[in-house]
């Protein structure tokens, strides 16, 4: 049986190559829903059906777990997935809680799509962890389609990222949690601009940490020839070259 992992595009690529590493034999059916990205933009209705589609799918392949690798999926649709779905489902939330618990005292900045931002679920999960009111959340909108068009330019990236941080004095923040798995493919362009000793935060290895323990408490182990297939929308993709391609960058 295999594993999914979903997301509406191509950032949960960034899960699944994690998710190879320590797990070379499982495996990997990913559905990138290619003709709906973006989601964060979207109204959350529309996206809802979306993700139910993709769940559908999984359903009907018969996988033993599902890995939703994408934070605004999550935000407005995890606890209705579990619900209606027997297999067992991870999400992913912006790393808020490995923040607070690795830094300093100055502030955090919580980096993520317009509707993981404005959903109740990442604000209930700051005001439960963040006591000392040092976390700040902050949509970037247009960095998902940045990633989907594969524009990895410098000049444009950081010139974007520089005019979307001019409020903020960025020496006072000693973390910044990438909240969204298409912005870790710019963890590079991120470094460029943030000072020193800024660190830099994601949730992709604490998901495939609770995907390998789910495997092993739930005796789920042992893929078989450690495969990988790609979906786009729910159709085969046999040319995998636009996957691969993300899946080799560095960041
Ligand atoms: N990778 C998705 C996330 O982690 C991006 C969602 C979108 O398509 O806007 O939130």
């Amino acid at each position: 049986m295999s594993i999914g992992i979903f997301d509406s595009g191509i950032g949960g690529l960034t899960v699944l190559k994690e998710a190879v590493k320590l797990l070379p034999n499982e495996d990997f059916l990913y559905y990138a829903d290619t003709k709906h990205v973006p989601y964060g933009t979207k109204p959350k209705d529309e996206v809802r059906r979306y993700i139910f589609d993709a769940a559908d799918f999984f359903a009907g392949k018969g996988v033993k777990a599902l890995v939703v690798a994408c934070n605004t999926a999550t935000s407005i649709a995890i606890n209705d997935l579990r619900k209606r779905y027997s297999f067992p489902i991870i999400g992913m939330e912006p790393a808020v809680k490995p923040a607070l618990e690795k830094v300093d005292h100055r502030r955090i900045l919580v980096l993520a799509t317009p509707i993981t931002v404005s959903e109740k679920k990442l604000h209930d999960l700051v005001v439960k962890l963040d006591s000392e009111q040092t976390v700040d959340l902050h949509a970037l909108p247009v960095m998902v389609e940045f990633a989907e068009k594969f524009i990895f330019d410098e000049d444009m990236i950081i010139r974007y990222l520089l005019d979307e941080f001019a409020k903020y004095d960025l020496r006072e923040y000693s973390a910044v949690v990438l909240g969204c798995t298409h912005f870790i493919f710019y963890r590079k362009h991120f470094m460029k601009i943030l000072p020193q000793g800024v660190e830099i935060i994601d949730g992709n290895i604490g998901t495939v940490n609770r995907l390998m323990t789910l495997l092993e408490n739930r005796k789920l182990g042992c893929g078989s020839k450690g495969s990988l297939e790609f979906y786009c929308s729910g159709d085969k993709d046999t040319d995998d070259s636009k996957y691969r391609r993300y899946l080799e960058l560095e960041y």
